[in-house]
């Protein structure tokens, strides 16, 4: 019994790569997760949290999966609604993925490469028609990392629109990726 849950639980890690949320401002933030491949919701992958200012929280998802995002609120109820920035339908977990939210997302998601590098995942940071609400970084286990502040966010470490592609990265499935509040 207690070998098959070790057998579980390894097999969980190789096939998830986890997002850690870093709160460096002076105020609590409320990190979301949600999904929604080609702006379609999908409540399967739906997760919310409180993080006092120095604390972190971390949430794993399928290497598989598609159309990921992970944003930040800020100055929410005490049930983690009604936000002032990042809000989503939904209270502390969002119903919708956030896609009403206008602030900068992490986006996450599968692909394979074939013989240009085989399953990968491809990540960025996005403000396409969203307000910076949240001057962020985004950093994977691999050592790559992309740094967006309101003011200062250059095209090839955020997308400001969808074709711009200079700011795509990838890495190796199963990273640990930490999207920072108040970088
Ligand atoms: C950012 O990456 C995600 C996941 O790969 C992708 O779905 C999304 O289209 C990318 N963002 C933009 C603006 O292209």
């Amino acid at each position: 019994m207690r070998f098959t849950a070790i057998i579980l639980a390894l097999a969980a890690c190789v096939n998830a790569f986890t997002i850690v949320f870093e709160n460096k401002c002076s105020y609590t933030v409320w990190p979301a997760v949600g999904k929604a491949p080609e702006g379609v919701p999908d409540r399967s992958v739906a997760w919310g949290a409180r993080v006092d200012p120095g604390k972190s929280a971390s949430f794993g998802v399928d290497d598989y999966a598609l159309g990921i995002r992970a944003w930040g609120r800020t100055g929410c109820d005490a049930n983690g609604a009604n936000c002032a920035t990042g809000a989503c339908v939904g209270g502390l977990v969002c119903t919708d993925a956030g896609l009403q939210n206008n602030a900068i997302v992490s986006e996450y998601g599968y692909g394979d490469y074939g013989q240009w590098g085989g399953k990968r995942c491809s990540w960025n940071l996005s403000h396409v028609n969203l307000a910076i609400n949240l001057n962020t970084k985004l950093s994977s286990s691999d050592g790559q990392s992309v740094l967006c502040r309101a003011g200062n966010c250059p095209v090839d470490q955020a997308f400001d629109v969808t074709d711009r592609y200079s700011a795509v990265r990838n890495s190796a499935l199963g990273q640990t990726y930490t999207h920072t509040f108040c970088a």
